[in-house]
């Protein structure tokens, strides 16, 4: 795989899956584009991704993507570095322990890990229109397994559990990838979405009490290292034999079935227009 000069934009690339994935892919070739919240983690990895590329250094945007008008002012900079973009690997997310709301007052997970690739993919779909072959990339989570949406409690008001959250914004990802690639046919878009395995990454770092100790004793036993984890979003982000395939949900480079709840059209829909009105984008 070669990816000589291919933009691509990754999210959540201070750490974990996307650290790993944006050096295997300045490896490959590719210009990146890094988007951290924290000024000094963002510099450590543009450094690493710039001593795998050997060419030019990445180029690198704070951006707290809870936040819709943080959101709105990354893809405004970005817009302006790059006319066409490659790829937009979104990627960024983590699970709340107590429930919480983001600067917009919306349940935190629900912000950072669904709307905020909603958002973002929204705000950049013309860049990724105007490349040759756009791709985008949205990180998911088999911990949709299990999870159905509550539209009459999307955000947890009346029951909230981390990983019950956790697993409904994931299960979002999927469904807004699936409603992403039925509006992308006949464009040179393609929308396709994955579980990257089980990763010893920081994912849950935060943890205490008994989560924290389930995390940390199941990153010890049988979780992937992050090299593995990066493996099928590097897949999608750059091979050669997903070219043209969209509306897909990936495991270990092999496109597989999500969960029944993540395929009923009519939720992918009803979520597609709340997301809309939560994000304040016209339909
Ligand atoms: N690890 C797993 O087993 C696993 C399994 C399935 C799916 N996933 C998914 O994989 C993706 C990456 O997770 P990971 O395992 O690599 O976790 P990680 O090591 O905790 O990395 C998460 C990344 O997201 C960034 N991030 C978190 N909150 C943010 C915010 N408000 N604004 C901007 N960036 C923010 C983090 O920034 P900081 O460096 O500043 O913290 C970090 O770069 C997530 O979407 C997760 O749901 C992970």
């Amino acid at each position: 795989m070669t990816l000589t000069g291919k933009r691509i934009v990754v999210t959540g690339a201070t750490d974990g899956i996307g650290l790993q994935a944006a050096i295997e892919l300045a490896r490959l070739g590719a210009r990146l584009h890094l988007v951290g919240r924290n000024p000094e983690k963002l510099s450590a990895a543009a450094d690493k991704v710039a001593a795998a590329s050997g060419g030019a250094p990445p180029v690198t945007y704070l951006a707290d993507l809870s936040s819709q008008v943080a959101v709105r002012s990354l893809a405004a900079e970005i817009a302006a570095q790059a006319p066409e973009l490659d790829v937009l690997l979104n990627n960024a997310g983590g699970i709340f322990l107590e429930r919480q709301v983001s600067a917009d007052g919306i349940e935190m997970t629900f912000a950072l890990d669904h709307l905020n690739y909603f958002l973002l993919t929204h705000l950049l779909l013309d860049r990724l229109k105007a490349a040759p072959r756009g791709r985008i990339v949205n990180v998911a989570s088999a911990a949709h397994r299990g999870s159905r949406l509550d539209f009459d409690d999307l955000q947890g008001e009346r029951r909230y559990s981390a990983w019950g959250a956790y697993g409904k914004a994931k299960l979002a990802n999927i469904m807004f990838t699936y409603a992403l690639a039925r509006r992308l046919e006949g464009s040179t878009v393609t929308a396709n979405c994955l579980h990257p395995g089980f990763v010893a990454s920081n994912f849950g770092g935060d943890a205490r009490g008994l989560m924290g100790i389930a995390f940390s004793l199941a990153k010890r036993v049988g979780a992937l290292r992050v090299t593995d984890g990066a493996k099928t979003p590097v897949y999608l982000c750059g091979s050669a034999e997903v070219e043209g395939v969209s509306g897909k949900y990936f495991d270990r480079c092999k496109a597989v079935s999500s969960s029944a709840a993540s395929m009923d059209k009519a939720a992918q829909e009803r979520l597609w227009g709340v997301s809309e009105r939560l994000t304040g984008i016209s339909p």
